[in-house]
């Protein structure tokens, strides 16, 4: 006979955003506490289109932890896993579900197993930084179903032994992880340095660029560069201390010419560094720098910075234009040079907010191959174009930090089984 004091299952959920840093981190001085070379910024991206959702869940009737991403299991015997579990369990409170008469001693987390179930609302291998929502949303369930009394500072230190840059998907908005001096680690925390309404102007539109190269992963990448490149010493010691008090001070003053400046070279400098690491290491292709002389082009013309750019480890461009009229006039001139394939509806190259396409007019539109070439264009010859380079868009903007779902209807675990639904 099953032991009745066996059955409860106890559940959390919750909702964690992606980030993309402006003021780039590559270079562990740590690698197994994932400590930082430089300090390092970002813009917490609208959960609404890109985020996280992950249930932990806990049971006395679990034999071990598991835990399943995309409705798959996966292993969790990897190191990082295991660092941000041990790190949370160890500061376990007492909880008490009076409704559903469960009490958990804070000496009992020790015996007990968690369930983990992770969706990410976006394609998990188109590199939009999935670890970092993923890792971020997985030590707030946990500190939320475990009762543990940190701050997110505290949170941040331990998601980032998880995946580094997941200590900003902490906080919405704009955030600095500071590197810290803590050989331990501890202060080696993220701080928000403004909300997500303090500048809300802003349109992030988000190329997703067809890859056939698999990339150097990014933990491999940071090693070679730091065994190797000088250029890495020079930008952790001399150029992004500097830049990073002018990006808060762009941030503060919402000087959009100056956070593209900084972004832009923050994102060459940072690629430039992958060039000097030997073996040297090719994130970009073809398609991103085409992106980057369409952008700068247009930048030079308008006499001032519209649109920022700025590109993580694999092709994608990340571009923040400074208001939704600009981001609509972006949205034509991308689609101007890649358009969609023949069978691909707008509707579905064009993903997130729609109504930046609907503002701009182009909600709907059925022969996108007819949208006129940028002005900026003064040849003769006729523009090349690059149908199939870029797999989709996405349209969003600066957004909020993680949240719990009370919905027990938003849970990806079954209240009864603690399984995947
Ligand atoms: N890696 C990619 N996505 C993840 C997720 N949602 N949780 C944990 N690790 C991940």
């Amino acid at each position: 006979m099953a032991d009745e004091s066996q059955k409860w299952v106890l559940m959390v959920t919750a909702q964690t955003p992606t980030n993309i840093a402006v003021i780039k981190y590559w270079g562990k001085r740590d690698e197994t506490l994932i400590l930082p070379v430089n300090d390092s910024i970002s813009v917490t991206l609208d959960p609404e289109h890109l985020c996280t959702t992950t249930t932990v869940a806990v049971s006395p009737s679990f034999d071990k932890d598991r835990m399943w991403l995309n409705g798959k299991e996966i292993s969790l015997s990897g190191g990082r896993f295991q660092s941000c579990l041990r790190e949370i369990r160890c500061r376990a409170g007492d909880v008490e579900d009076e409704k559903k008469g469960i009490k958990i001693a804070k000496k009992d987390w020790e015996k007990l197993h968690v369930h983990i179930a992770s969706y990410n609302n976006f394609p998990t291998a188109a590199g939009l930084a999935s670890s970092a929502a993923g890792l971020a949303c997985l030590v707030f369930s946990l500190a939320k179903l475990m009762n543990v009394k940190e701050d997110h500072g505290k949170l941040s230190a331990i998601a980032r032994q998880g995946s580094g840059s997941a200590c900003r998907s902490l906080y919405g908005g704009f955030v600095k992880w500071i590197m810290g001096k803590d050989e331990k680690g501890s202060d080696s925390i993220a701080v928000q340095l403004a909300d997500e309404k303090h500048w809300d102007d802003l349109v992030i539109v988000i190329a997703v660029v067809s890859s056939r190269q698999k990339e150097t992963s990014s933990t491999t990448g940071m090693r070679e560069t730091v065994e190797t490149s000088m250029l890495l010493q020079h930008r952790a010691k001399e150029v992004v201390p500097k830049r990073i008090l002018q990006m808060e001070e762009a941030i503060r003053n919402r000087d959009f010419a100056s956070f593209a400046h900084l972004t832009c070279a923050d994102s060459n400098q940072f690629h430039a560094v992958c060039l000097d690491t030997c073996p040297p290491i090719f994130y970009m292709n073809d398609t991103s720098h085409r992106i980057i002389s369409i952008v700068e082009k247009w930048n030079r013309s308008e006499g001032t910075p519209q649109v920022a750019y700025t590109f993580d480890a694999g092709p994608n461009a990340v571009m923040i234009a400074r208001n939704r009229k600009v981001a609509g006039v972006l949205l034509q001139k991308l689609l101007f040079y890649f358009p969609p394939q023949p069978d691909t509806d707008l509707n579905s190259y064009v993903i997130g907010d729609k109504s930046i396409l609907k503002d701009a007019g182009l909600e709907g539109m059925k022969d996108v191959e007819a949208l006129p070439p940028p002005p900026e264009i003064k040849d003769n010859i006729p523009a090349q174009k690059y149908k199939g380079d870029v797999s989709y868009f996405i349209c969003t903007r600066p957004g909020k930090g993680p949240v719990l779902l009370s919905d027990e209807s938003q849970a990806l675990l079954n209240p009864e089984s603690g399984l995947p639904k």
